[in-house]
């Protein structure tokens, strides 16, 4: 019997300690069910309003939606100032660390005069409340002042991860509109520098908009300089008063937008709000992770340039008075025992992570946690992809020592903030199982016709109505916000993407994506982003890509390509050359596990290229059915060009 049939069926009660002082009880379930906009409105009150909202939710237009409608607010003073007001100055919001290992201490009371110095620079320098800021920024902390100053005066940022090409910079500065971006000289990476300038002077150099770029200075490392256009940080920002007077902006006043992948080539700025964002990021924050401002060590081992880092390293725990890690590194330098180190040393008690972390700490093998303290742990979470039954006990043996409850949240950059998810001081645990819908919240599993399925039944993941931090829409793109989101099962659905099922207790299991995603460590790629990436290389006619399931990342990239006519196929060293290509086209993270030069693809007789089937030879599967295709030969021409080992 696998280890995964054997954990079938085990359950892992909530522990009894932290059920009875839970900060959030069955009950919520209840009071939700009973007035879901009454529940959302108790939430909005955890946060300051500048002034009170007239009415929770305006949704006579959908799918554009309107939270707390005619309610005005500051999130910068929603998540500094008020808890400096209320005397919690000398709280710690970050332990910082390094990647060499320096450390930064920052308090609120710091915080606060950081922001304000920042926003008051940006202010300097022409920004005003609407326009957008594009942050390209290694894990330092000024990545986080830079959010804050922007929110504090009403400006719309836009960060980028430090990961991403200038090309990847480029078309999102373009698309979004930036006046200024905020950059750093580098990063620290796997034990050296590694250099953000560069990325931003070519950006800058193909887009309009962009006046200024304000650089923190972190490695020292030579830079070229624009006179007039460049600025340093420590020039402009260090001189700045620490007096700010925040202003109050409308709860639907744009916040930030985020860029992700699509089922097309080109990302989607998906754009959030204030109110309602804020709302629904510090309320799951505090009911998901059980999150006690006076004691608890909070860790999110994301980036801030993903959504993750957005809503659980900046927004939810600040808004919710956190002490947060701040770590800038990877968690294998100088040693793998990094992470355990650092739980250890600031004795974090709520961890966050992926699974994919986890898969690696899995590989590395189970002495390395051993080997450090890390009893201060009361729970953890996980996010990115579904959990497997096996990483999940894992993490739950070798990190969480038996103890720890692990909360599996399901959302997305477009949700803003947890949607489905076990709390922690009700649900007993299901391995692998992301179970219930937070309070608040309705998702249902649907057949392709929109009818919803009973339990013990697999479909699509659909959610029936309006939350608070769900996207607006998508910058600059009302149309393309409908039509991917809002149209499949009519303009109230909102059609996720994932395939679900619903066991026979009724809970949801998220069993990937049913579009042209790839989901390659916690991070969404789009086949067709790498496609294009390819063809668009001088040696490439065709590409199709697909994501093939891989025992760590979850999914592995595997491209198939046909060279042009008059291209030579020098075998492993062209390969090779088109890896690089896409790695440094749109970032690393995209860089094909595989590349298999081929003479045709599959395709049907209307054209479409069957990923399904290049799937099972990437997967190294029986082929599934070939009757659709033009000519099914095709496929014992690939299949004989594959090395006899994958
Ligand atoms: C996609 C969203 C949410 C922040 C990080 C990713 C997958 C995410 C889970 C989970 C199963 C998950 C889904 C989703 N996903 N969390 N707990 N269980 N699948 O945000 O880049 O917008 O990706 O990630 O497929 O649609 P994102």
């Amino acid at each position: 019997m696998s280890e995964s049939t054997e954990l079938e069926g085990r359950r892992f009660p909530a522990p009894e300690q932290l059920a009875a002082q839970a900060n959030v009880g069955p009950d919520a379930y209840e009071r939700a069910a009973q007035d879901r906009l009454g529940f959302w409105a108790e939430a909005a009150d955890r946060l300051s309003w500048a002034q009170k909202w007239d009415e929770v939710l305006d949704w006579s237009n959908p799918p554009f939606a309107k939270w707390f409608v005619g309610g005005k607010l500051n999130v910068a003073y929603n998540c500094v100032d008020r808890h400096v007001e209320a005397g919690h100055g000398e709280q710690v919001a970050y332990h910082w660390e390094g990647e060499p290992g320096d450390t930064r201490t920052i308090t609120y009371a710091q915080l606060k005069d950081d922001v304000c110095k920042a926003a008051n620079a940006l202010l300097e320098l022409g920004v005003q409340a609407g326009d957008r800021v594009a942050i390209y920024m290694p894990m330092i902390p000024e990545a986080v002042v830079a959010m804050l100053a922007c929110a504090r005066i009403g400006a719309v940022h836009m960060v980028v991860f430090g990961g991403f090409s200038a090309d990847a910079l480029a078309s999102r500065i373009t698309d979004s509109g930036a006046v200024l971006v905020v950059t750093s000289d580098g990063g620290y990476r796997r034990g050296s520098p590694s250099a953000l300038k560069p990325a931003v002077d070519d950006a800058v150099a193909r887009t309009e908009s962009v006046r200024n770029v304000l650089v923190v200075r972190r490695t020292k490392q030579d830079v070229e300089w624009s006179e007039g256009r460049d600025l340093w940080w420590h020039d402009v920002v260090d001189r700045q008063s620490t007096e700010h007077t925040p202003e109050a902006f409308d709860a639907e006043h744009p916040l930030y937008i985020m860029y992700t992948s699509g089922t097309t080539a080109s990302p989607k700025g998906i754009l959030h709000t204030s109110g309602g964002y804020l709302t629904q990021v510090a309320f799951t924050h505090w009911a998901s992770f059980d999150l006690k401002a006076d004691t608890d060590v909070f860790w999110t081992s994301a980036d801030i340039g993903w959504v993750t880092g957005h809503s659980y390293i900046v927004y939810g725990p600040l808004a919710n008075r956190a002490t947060s890690i701040m770590y800038e590194g990877t968690p294998e330098t100088p040693h793998r025992g990094r992470w355990f180190e650092l739980i250890e040393k600031y004795k974090v008690t709520i961890m966050y992570t992926a699974p994919t972390v986890i898969r690696t700490f899995m590989k590395w093998g189970e002495d390395i946690p051993a080997g450090f303290d890390l009893s201060s742990l009361r729970l953890l979470g996980s996010v990115g992809e579904p959990i497997n039954p096996e990483a999940w006990l894992w993490y739950h043996k070798n990190i969480g020592g038996g103890r720890c409850p692990i909360v599996d949240t399901w959302w997305q950059t477009e949700t803003g903030a947890h949607m489905i998810n076990p709390l922690p001081g009700v649900t007993a645990l299901k391995p692998g199982s992301a179970q219930t819908p937070f309070p608040g919240i309705s998702a249902k599993v649907v057949d392709d016709e929109g009818n919803e399925l009973g339990d013990d039944s697999s479909g699509l993941l659909v959610l029936t109505e309006p939350w608070p931090s769900m996207l607006r829409t998508i910058w600059g793109d009302d149309d393309r916000y409908v039509d991917t989101y809002w149209s499949r099962f009519g303009k109230e659905v909102y059609f996720a993407g994932d395939g679900a099922k619903k066991d026979a207790d009724g809970d949801i299991w998220l069993l990937g994506r049913v579009d042209d995603v790839m989901n390659v460590s916690g991070h969404r790629i789009s086949t067709t982003e790498v496609e294009s990436s390819l063809v668009a290389h001088p040696t490439v006619a065709e590409a199709a890509v697909v994501g093939a399931s891989d025992p760590t990342t979850g999914q592995g990239i595997v491209a198939f390509v046909i060279l042009r006519g008059n291209a030579e196929d020098s075998g492993d060293e062209l390969v090779q050359q088109l890896r690089t290509h896409v790695a440094k086209d749109i970032g690393p993270i995209a860089k094909p596990r595989q590349i298999m030069v081929v003479q045709e693809l599959p395709k049907t007789r209307s054209g479409k290229i069957m990923r399904r089937l290049l799937r099972d030879i990437a997967e190294n599967r029986e082929l599934g059915d070939v009757t659709t295709l033009t000519d099914s030969s095709v496929m014992n021409l690939i299949k004989d060009k594959l090395p006899a080992s994958s």
